[in-house]
């Protein structure tokens, strides 16, 4: 296995570019499941999770190839197996996209129950609830989740959950309503700009989607979906993750191709910590003042501050000067970088749903665990400030939603490297 070993005091200074979305690019690639023809997806980044739906498509007799520019194209070879597997949708639980499309197409799938991972218990009632209510019969057989259709039929879905709206879910539905009969009405949609992304995909394929980005959406059914070309939008969460790694070091990092319209309420809450965030014409620019402020954060569905960026706002606010709070209201257990932080110096204690966060004047460099893809990003952020040296261990978790993370922290001045562990 792989680590990253890290010498903290750097401060980063320069640009960076960041790359398209994993949770844009994930959802469009199984959309291709459902397109005749070819589509050629533009900006779809080079990422373990990205991989691994390939692998996945492919068992589905769908070709996912790169070319020397990087674009992917995607055509459909054989429609015959609808079923994804327990031994692929337990590595990635984003597999669980293809159920719609697989359904839509083919009317069928057959799609491993994703189970639990690090970040809490990963449900998939309102996805299999919204297939129901176009149609579809569901049953459980030897841990899969088995959809079938004859046809599918328009209806009116109310998607919220007890933590609000679902992203996948939202993205299930909406793909197999482009192939239903008649008229689809997602009450209680998720706003992300992720969703927007694939529907705007969906459309430039020949399907008919209103209020995308509202939580209301309109799908009327078509009879087939064309292959088209599309760029995958920026991803705000590793953009969202780099304007901590410039507070943090008290830098000056230079965003390119970052979306600020995608991460307002991050940028909201990170200016009243004290870090000066200023757009420029290529995206934005992150300095910080040396005092950084305490906050209080709660994580809600966009446009509401990210879940995805809890850990690395975390790692932040353990050098304020003063008790911060965070509460996760999606993902109540996503806490499994407090223990690692703590380690370091930090001053975390969780209730429940929310940690209370006092400000110490440095953190210390120690030896420390990965767990999941966020809190690792934000193992890495504070290894960055840290006194000394920190070594972050099973980095196999970063490479799922990071493109060669090490390079460009190296890149604008940190001493980050990776070793064998
Ligand atoms: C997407 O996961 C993202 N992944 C996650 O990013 C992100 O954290 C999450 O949305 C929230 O923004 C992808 O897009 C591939 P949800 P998703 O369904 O769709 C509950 C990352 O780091 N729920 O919006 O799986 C669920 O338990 C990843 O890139 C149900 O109760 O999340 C959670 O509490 C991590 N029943 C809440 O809804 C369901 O059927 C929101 O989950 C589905 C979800």
């Amino acid at each position: 296995m792989q680590a990253f070993e890290i010498v903290g005091g750097n401060r980063l200074r320069g640009s960076l570019t960041i790359g398209g979305s994993k949770n844009a690019a994930l959802p469009i690639m199984a959309a291709c499941l459902m397109c005749e023809g070819e589509s050629v997806l533009h900006n779809v980044p080079d990422l373990a999770d990205v991989r691994q739906l390939m692998v996945l498509l492919g068992r589905l007799g769908v070709v996912c190839e790169r070319d020397d520019s990087g674009a992917m194209h995607i055509r459909v070879e054989d429609e015959m197996n609808t079923h994804a597997e327990y031994e692929l949708v337990s590595k990635m639980r984003a597999s669980v996209c293809v159920m719609g499309p697989l359904l839509g197409k083919r009317r069928c799938a057959q799609v491993s129950m994703p189970g639990g991972c690090a970040i809490g218990d990963r449900p998939i009632d309102l996805h299999v609830r919204g297939l129901e209510a176009l149609g579809a019969e569901s049953e459980l057989a030897y841990g899969d989740v088995v959809l079938k259709t004859k046809k599918l039929k328009g209806s009116e879905i109310f998607l919220g959950g007890p933590f609000g709206s679902s992203v996948t879910a939202t993205a299930n539905v909406m793909m197999a309503a482009t192939m239903a009969e008649g008229r689809t009405i997602i009450a209680s949609a998720a706003c992300e700009p992720e969703v927007v992304d694939l529907a705007n995909f969906l459309n430039a394929c020949g399907a008919q989607i209103k209020g995308q980005g509202t939580p209301q959406i309109t799908i009327d059914g078509v009879k087939s979906l064309q292959g088209t070309e599309h760029t995958i939008i920026p991803d705000r969460i590793e953009a969202g993750t780099f304007l901590v790694a410039s507070a943090i070091t008290n830098g000056d990092l230079k965003l390119e191709n970052a979306r600020l319209d995608h991460l307002l309420a991050a940028v909201e809450q990170l200016r009243q910590v004290g870090v000066i965030i200023e757009r420029t014409e290529k995206g934005m620019e992150v300095s910080s003042s040396r005092r950084l402020e305490p906050v209080k954060i709660t994580t809600q569905p966009f446009p509401g501050f990210p879940t995805d960026l809890q850990a690395q706002t975390m790692a932040l606010l353990c050098l304020a000067d003063g008790n911060s709070v965070i509460t996760e209201k999606i993902f109540p257990d996503r806490f499994l970088h407090v223990a690692e932080l703590n380690r370091m110096g930090a001053r975390l204690r969780k209730e429940g749903p929310t940690v209370i966060i006092e400000g110490v004047k440095r953190l210390i460099g120690a030896p420390v665990m990965a767990s999941d893809l966020r809190a690792s990003a934000a193992l890495v952020l504070a290894g960055l400030i840290a006194k000394g040296k920190t070594r972050v261990h099973r980095i196999y978790h970063i490479d799922r939603g990071y493109e060669r993370i090490e390079e460009k922290l190296q890149s604008v001045g940190a001493n980050i490297k990776r070793v064998n562990d």
